[in-house]
């Protein structure tokens, strides 16, 4: 890490300002699983909050297999490749996607990828708190799995959103991303969703397994957000590097997606107002 990122560190260190924010709006999008979608849900929650007059910024910080580029069909000549290595810096790789919702790009597949640390975490922590004045959500796109680099994302976030699929895998996957953060004394408040249900009832069996071990084994309560249908036009969104509400307007799941972020917008300002000063 050059002198650059490790003075901005210390500094921050000092003023006491390097943990969560102020105002509670860093949102860590994570899976045990890979394929549970959350890239999908990640691009159309920011979509749909932005729709709702939310200033939003989504960062692809899937540092194995970045996509959001692919997703909305985008080459993006920087991105957080080039700030880790700090040759750019945050804000010159923000690119505008429409009036509320900005994007910054990952770039994996790159055999001079630099390596990213705990510090480089902290680094980017430290650099969104410089801009965050500007939006009411800053969504991240995580890596699946619970490695020692997204534990620590996930810790230094307000909220993480478990997006998981109903299958028995997926949900014992989930279980232990909970566990690791519990373990790990996250204070990141945990909410769950369950994509991809063919009905309602797939989501609630899904939840009701999740949330029962969570209280059993670890003694912790965690929260639903919601469900998502299996849909056909979500997957057909996907196929053709679009968002859901671009390629169709009356899907279920743009539907569905549109009233979590009705209902986190509300799970945020009741948290804001409760927090002190
Ligand atoms: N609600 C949904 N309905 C139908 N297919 C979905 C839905 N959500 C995700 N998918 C499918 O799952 C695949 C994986 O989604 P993605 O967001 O890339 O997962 P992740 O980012 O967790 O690896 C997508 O390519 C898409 O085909
Ligand atoms: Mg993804």
């Amino acid at each position: 890490m050059n002198t650059q990122a490790s003075r901005l560190i210390e500094l921050n260190k000092l003023a006491d300002l390097g943990n969560k924010s102020p105002s509670s709006k860093i949102i860590s999008v994570c899976s045990g699983k890979g394929g549970t979608g959350k890239t999908f849900f990640s691009a159309n929650f920011a979509n749909q909050l932005s729709k709702l007059n939310q200033r939003v910024l989504l960062i692809d910080l899937d540092l194995n297999f970045s996509n959001l580029n692919v997703l909305l069909n985008h080459t993006s000549t920087r991105t957080i490749a080039n700030f880790f290595e700090q040759s750019e810096l945050l804000d010159d790789i923000i690119f505008s996607y429409s009036s509320n919702l900005d994007l910054i790009f990952g770039d994996s597949g790159r055999s001079d990828y630099p390596r990213v640390s705990r510090e480089i975490i902290d680094y980017l922590f430290i650099s969104i708190q410089k801009i965050q004045h500007r939006y009411d959500f800053i969504i991240m796109d995580s890596s699946a799995g619970a490695d020692n680099l997204v534990i620590h994302q996930l810790k230094k976030s307000d909220y993480n959103v478990i997006v998981t699929s109903p299958e028995p895998t997926a949900v014992m996957d989930s279980y232990v991303v909970v566990k690791l953060l519990v373990e790990n004394d996250s204070s990141a408040k945990k909410y769950v969703v369950v994509n991809k249900c063919i009905d309602p009832e797939e989501g609630e069996n899904a939840f009701m397994n999740l949330s029962i071990a969570v209280n059993h084994f670890l003694k912790k309560k965690i929260d639903l957000l919601g469900f998502i249908s299996q849909d056909t036009s979500a997957h057909k969104s996907i196929l053709n590097q679009e968002l859901l509400l671009n390629f169709d307007n009356d899907a279920i799941a743009a539907d569905e997606i549109y009233r979590l972020a009705e209902q986190f917008i509300t799970i945020a300002q009741m948290a804001n107002n409760n927090q002190p000063g």
